[in-house]
C-alpha cells in the first residue's frame, strides 16, 4: 500500500505544496474524528450565525472552517486563504507561494441526519501584482489550479485528490491517522444512466434544461432510447464522488429563482476545484458552452452554473443548448 507521503513524492510534487496537502489531510482527520462522534461531541445543530451569503452556519460548518484556517495560516508557504464562511480573503504570508480555498464542510443540511458530508479544497500559485488579502489573488480562472480535491466523510473517510495529473482516491486508515491510496487513476465512463439534479427546482429552470431532463425521465421509448436513474445526496461531495466511481451527470443549473438565478454553487471553492477533479478523470465539466475552468472569476463568491460528470453525456446536453 502507498500512503498519501509516498504518492506525492512519487507524483514529484513540490515539497511545499506537498506539505500543504499534508496540513490539508491532518485537518481533516480531526474534522473526522467529530463527525465520527456527532451529537457525542456536541458538534451537531446550529451555530446561530449567518455567512456572508446569507446561509445560517451550523457548528460543524464553523468549526471545520477554523480548524482548517487556523492550520494554514501557519504554513509559510501559504500567502492567503479565502472560505466559504468568511466574507472577505485572510492574508497570511507574504513571501508564501500559494493561496488556498476551501468549502470547510458541504453538505451542511446533511449534518443534523448523519448524512455524507465533506471538505473542498482548491491551491492556487500567488498573484505577486496584488496585495496578499485582495480578492483579486482569486481572481484566477480555474485551469489555474495545482491542485484540487475533496474529503468526503461517509461510511468510510475518503480522499479525492489531483495535483494536475491523475484524480486519486485514498482512504483514512483511522487507527493509523493517515490516508492509503485506495484507486491510483479515477476514470469516468463517456456513458452513463445515473443523472443528479434538485426536481424540485424544475418549474425555476430553463427551457433547456427541463426539456434534457424530460428526455432522461422518458426513459427506453423516449429519444434517448434507454433508461436513468436518479440520485440527489444534498452534498455535492457525496454526488461528484459517485460519479467519479460510477459515471453519471451531476446538474445544479442556473434557476429563475432571485435567490439562485445564477445556480447555487460557488465557482470558486466548489465548481472549479471539482471540474478539475472530474477534467482529470476523463469526464466534462460546463456552464453551458464553456469550460467551468475557463471562467473568468468576477467575485470571491460567485455563484455559477454546474453541469459535470460523463464526457458524452454531457454533450447530449449541450447538444440542446
Ligand atoms: P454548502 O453546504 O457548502 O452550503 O453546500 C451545499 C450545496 C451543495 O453541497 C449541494 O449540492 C447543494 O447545496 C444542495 O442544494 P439543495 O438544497 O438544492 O439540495
Ligand atoms: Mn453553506
Ligand atoms: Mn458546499
Ligand atoms: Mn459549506
Amino acid at each position: 500500500m502507498t500512503d498519501l507521503a509516498q504518492q506525492l513524492a512519487d507524483d514529484k510534487v513540490p515539497s511545499e505544496l506537498a506539505q500543504l496537502v499534508q496540513t490539508l489531510a491532518e485537518v481533516s482527520q480531526s474534522i473526522s474524528a467529530k463527525v465520527r462522534l456527532g451529537a457525542l461531541a456536541g458538534v451537531l445543530g446550529s451555530a446561530g450565525e449567518q455567512n456572508v451569503q446569507g446561509e445560517t452556519q451550523k457548528k460543524l460548518d464553523v468549526i471545520a472552517n477554523d480548524l482548517l484556517k487556523e492550520a494554514l495560516l501557519r504554513l509559510p508557504q501559504v500567502r492567503a486563504v479565502a472560505s466559504e464562511e468568511e466574507d472577505d480573503v485572510v492574508g497570511a504570508n507574504h513571501g508564501g507561494a500559494y493561496i488556498v480555498a476551501f468549502d470547510p464542510l458541504d453538505g451542511s443540511s446533511n449534518i443534523d441526519i448523519n448524512g455524507q458530508i465533506g471538505t473542498i479544497f482548491t491551491v492556487y500559485p500567488a498573484r505577486d501584482d496584488v496585495a496578499c488579502d485582495s480578492d483579486a489573488q482569486f481572481a484566477q480562472p480555474g485551469r489555474k489550479q495545482v491542485c484540487a480535491g475533496y474529503m468526503l466523510y461517509g461510511p468510510s473517510t475518503q480522499m479525492a485528490l489531483t495535483t494536475g495529473g491523475p484524480s486519486r482516491l485514498y482512504t483514512l486508515v483511522p487507527d493509523q491517522q493517515k490516508y492509503q491510496l485506495t484507486e491510483a487513476e479515477l476514470r469516468i465512463a463517456p456513458e452513463c444512466n445515473e443523472f443528479a439534479i434538485n426536481m424540485a427546482n424544475q418549474r425555476h429552470w430553463s427551457p433547456v434544461v427541463q426539456g434534457y431532463i424530460a428526455n432522461l425521465q422518458a426513459g427506453a421509448d423516449g429519444p434517448r432510447g434507454k433508461d436513468f436513474n436518479m440520485r440527489w445526496n444534498g452534498a455535492m461531495v457525496g454526488d461528484v464522488h459517485r460519479v467519479l466511481m460510477r459515471g453519471g451527470i451531476f446538474l445544479y443549473p442556473a434557476n429563475t429563482q432571485s435567490k439562485v438565478h445564477n445556480g447555487k454553487l460557488r465557482l470558486l471553492y466548489e465548481a472549479n476545484p471539482m471540474a478539475m477533479l472530474v477534467e482529470q478523470a476523463g469526464g466534462s465539466a460546463v456552464v453551458g458552452e464553456q469550460a467551468i475552468l475557463d471562467v473568468d472569476p468576477e467575485s470571491l463568491h460567485q455563484r455559477v452554473p454546474v453541469i459535470l460528470g460523463s464526457g458524452a453525456e454531457v454533450q447530449a446536453f449541450q447538444a440542446l443548448s
